[in-house]
């Protein structure tokens, strides 16, 4: 069952919305009731999915790397109660061979993209003494061969959400992290197919993650139910992180 977190009468900005867990995000915060601003770079995508969900969503290509545009965009909008920041990419290159397009590309698209809409909406979220952030980090923060540009980024983005928890929790807005593990959705999916069973047959739980099973954990987050938790990751990995 999904959408147990009620969000009627709030408005959120999801970005990547249109990826795969973006599109699962959208439906759980829409069927809660709440009005969603889905916004991606790739409009095409953006495209099916405005076809896929209600009237209460509304679609915005944006490029979250692009400061102009994230204000342009919030400036735009009535107000926003919820950010949820899903863009990403991921490429993996071993140590010796990352090169620094690769690099800018990862950090700008997380990190950059993720302080880009948190400083738009935090002073409006603050000014209206409510707001719920909801950042993405991954386990893969603990380390995977091939995984240091993406590891330097969910770790900028658990450290940065820690900071602006701090720095807003006497104002009613709180920042946490979703840490997933392996989905079976998304950008998981883009990865060889003997690499991904390999990996799943380490998960204690026997399977890989859904992409609603990580909507849901976002949208207790960005609920009312969530009121006293800020500065936290919840990691939803099927038990992969607890060790051996
Ligand atoms: N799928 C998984 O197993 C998994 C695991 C851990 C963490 N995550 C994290 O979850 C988030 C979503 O991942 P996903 O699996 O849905 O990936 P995805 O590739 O399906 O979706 C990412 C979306 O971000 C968009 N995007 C990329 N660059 C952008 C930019 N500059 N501006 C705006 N949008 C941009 C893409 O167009 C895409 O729609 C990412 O932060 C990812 O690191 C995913």
């Amino acid at each position: 069952m999904f959408g147990r977190y009620p969000a009627a009468g709030r408005t959120a900005l999801v970005t990547g919305a249109a990826g795969g867990l973006g599109r699962a995000c959208c439906a759980v915060l829409a069927g809660g009731g709440c009005r969603v601003i889905a916004a991606d770079l790739d409009a095409g995508a953006l495209a099916e999915l405005a076809g896929e969900l209600g009237d209460d969503t509304t679609t915005r290509q944006l490029d979250v790397t692009d400061r102009a545009a994230v204000e342009s965009l919030v400036a735009s909008a009535d107000r926003v109660d919820v950010l949820v920041n899903l863009a990403g990419v991921i490429r993996n290159q071993t140590l010796a061979k990352i090169d620094d397009a690769m690099l800018q590309l990862v950090l700008d698209t997380h990190v950059m993209g993720t302080l880009n809409t948190m400083r738009a909406l935090t002073p409006l979220m603050r000014a209206n003494g409510y707001g719920r952030v909801v950042n993405m980090s991954s386990i893969a923060l603990r380390g995977t061969v091939g995984g240091c540009a993406y590891a330097a980024a969910k770790g900028a983005i658990e450290g940065v959400s820690r900071s602006a928890a701090l720095e807003l929790a006497s104002s009613g807005v709180t920042v946490n992290c979703v840490a997933p593990g392996l989905i079976d959705a998304g950008m998981f999916l883009t990865v060889p197919e003997d690499y991904r069973r390999e990996k799943a047959q380490r998960i204690p739980m026997g399977r890989l993650g859904t992409a609603g099973e990580i909507a849901e954990c976002i949208a207790f987050l960005a609920s009312d139910a969530a009121s006293y938790v800020t500065g936290q990751t919840l990691t939803v990995c099927g038990g992969l992180s607890i060790g051996f």
